[in-house]
């Protein structure tokens, strides 16, 4: 077997193995971060866009507004989640909020007009939507290469699915009158993220 070629040279601290070698797989690491940084500007633009959404226009929806608030906290883990992974290969968030929040990779989830209950879970559907194809992107970017940033990617991208899966539910008994079950009942509390935080699933 050829020798492994060692970049990090002996107590060396400005460069990393834990980037060296996923580099050496064919990770673009730069291009990684970047992408991450932009899909945690989404997340945490949407647990801010979700806050305003389901506190202060779902009235009389005691059911939506619980699982937005499943959704939104999630969101907010995987922002979390995703943050320290950031710093570990090497970058960095950007010193300003409002920088930070103009490379989000997902458009922010505002308030429709007129903010009707429809309008409202339809936003919510689509900026799911948005993270299912950002995520799928870190997972394809990294699957077999950078197990690490893989694993909080698919853990993140789980949960993603089932949003969309619940906000299809929603958005179809509202607006259509029909039934398409998520397979959701309800998350053992709010927020709850079993994937992102390692929690126990529903599963009496
Ligand atoms: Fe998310
Ligand atoms: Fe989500």
């Amino acid at each position: 077997m050829p020798e492994r070629a060692q970049v990090v040279k002996h107590g060396d601290v400005t460069q990393r193995v834990g980037v060296e070698v996923i580099r050496a797989r064919g990770v673009d690491v730069d291009k990684l971060i970047k992408i991450l940084i932009a899909n945690a500007a989404a997340e945490f633009a949407s647990t801010y866009y979700y806050y305003t959404i389901l506190r202060m226009h779902l009235a009389g929806y005691e059911d939506y507004k619980e699982i937005c608030e499943d959704a939104r906290l999630e969101d907010r883990a995987h922002w979390e989640l995703i943050v320290p992974r950031i710093y570990e290969l090497g970058g960095e968030l950007p010193n300003d909020l409002k920088a930070f929040h103009d490379q989000a990779g997902c458009v922010a989830a505002k308030l429709p007009d007129p903010p009707t209950v429809v309008n409202i879970l339809t936003v919510l559907l689509e900026s799911e939507r948005c993270a299912i194809r950002s995520w799928s992107a870190v997972c394809d970017m990294t699957f077999g290469k950078d197990p690490r940033t893989y694993d909080m990617a698919a853990r993140i991208l789980n949960e993603e699915v089932e949003h969309e899966a619940w906000f299809i539910e929603l958005l179809a008994h509202e607006r259509d009158g029909k039934t398409i079950p998520s397979g959701h009942f309800r998350r053992g509390e709010p927020g709850h993220a079993p994937y992102s935080k390692n929690a126990q699933f529903y599963n009496p």
